[in-house]
């Protein structure tokens, strides 16, 4: 699966720019991911819940809402009630995160996982059992267009093995510097959906990077 991210795209025209990527075949995205920033977890701000409200409106293809802020257990559940398909949350920001996937399934939101590349993977995978989607940041959370953390790439290898063999049911997702050049080595290591900011917004035709990108993956997961 591919998850643009309009943290790379203008946001004068969130709409059209979601329309790229809403078309038919390869380049349609499997989920629109919309990075939400409070100024506090990390040192950027972006949007929030009445811009998601209104993308909802707008767009069919499901929206895949990464939360970097702090008091998640606060915030988060309205944007499950708002219509975000999944909502991810850090661990470093969550209070009880267990308690917290709960309220975003009672809500109606798939719930998610998030963790920084610092963050050990060992210590979550109690938790990660009431989690739908665990989101490996590749890199540090705040900014599109950085480069790619090749050492995150045990933690994806870790869940793939415990999702392979049952222990744990859930997407591993990938965030951070993936484009044609990184994606590859995701791929191999077991990632199942893939955010892309800038490779795919800041390419000439969106929709044709999209369908770059998940050949690539293809190629590469089937190797
Ligand atoms: C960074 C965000 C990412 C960002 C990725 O904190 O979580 O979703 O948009 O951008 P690229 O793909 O450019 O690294
Ligand atoms: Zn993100």
């Amino acid at each position: 699966m591919i998850a643009p991210s309009i943290l790379s795209a203008d946001f004068a025209r969130l709409g059209a720019e979601i329309d790229a990527v809403a078309g038919s075949g390869d380049g349609r995205a499997d989920w629109v991911h919309v990075d939400v920033m409070d100024n506090h977890f990390v040192p950027n701000l972006t949007i929030g819940l009445p811009v998601v409200e209104s993308l909802r409106e707008h767009t069919g293809l499901p929206l895949d809402c990464h939360l970097m802020i702090e008091d998640p257990d606060r915030w988060a559940p309205g944007y499950a009630e708002a219509g975000a398909h999944n909502v991810t949350v850090h661990v470093e920001a969550a209070h009880d995160p267990v308690m917290l996937a709960k309220n975003l399934r009672a809500a109606g939101a798939k719930a998610g996982l998030a963790i920084k590349p610092g963050t050990p993977i060992e210590d979550y995978l109690d938790t990660l059992k009431h989690y739908d989607t665990l989101l490996v940041m590749s890199v540090e959370p705040g900014f599109g267009g950085q480069s790619f953390i090749p050492d995150v790439l045990d933690k994806v290898r870790t869940a793939r093995r415990l999702v392979d063999t049952g222990h744990l049911t859930l997407l591993v997702e990938i965030d951070g510097g993936i484009n044609a050049d990184t994606i590859e080595q995701a791929a191999e290591a077991g990632v199942d959906c893939f955010v892309a900011g800038s490779a795919v917004y800041g390419a000439g035709d969106p929709a044709k990077a999209v369908a770059a990108l998940r050949e690539a993956a293809r190629v590469a997961r089937a190797r």
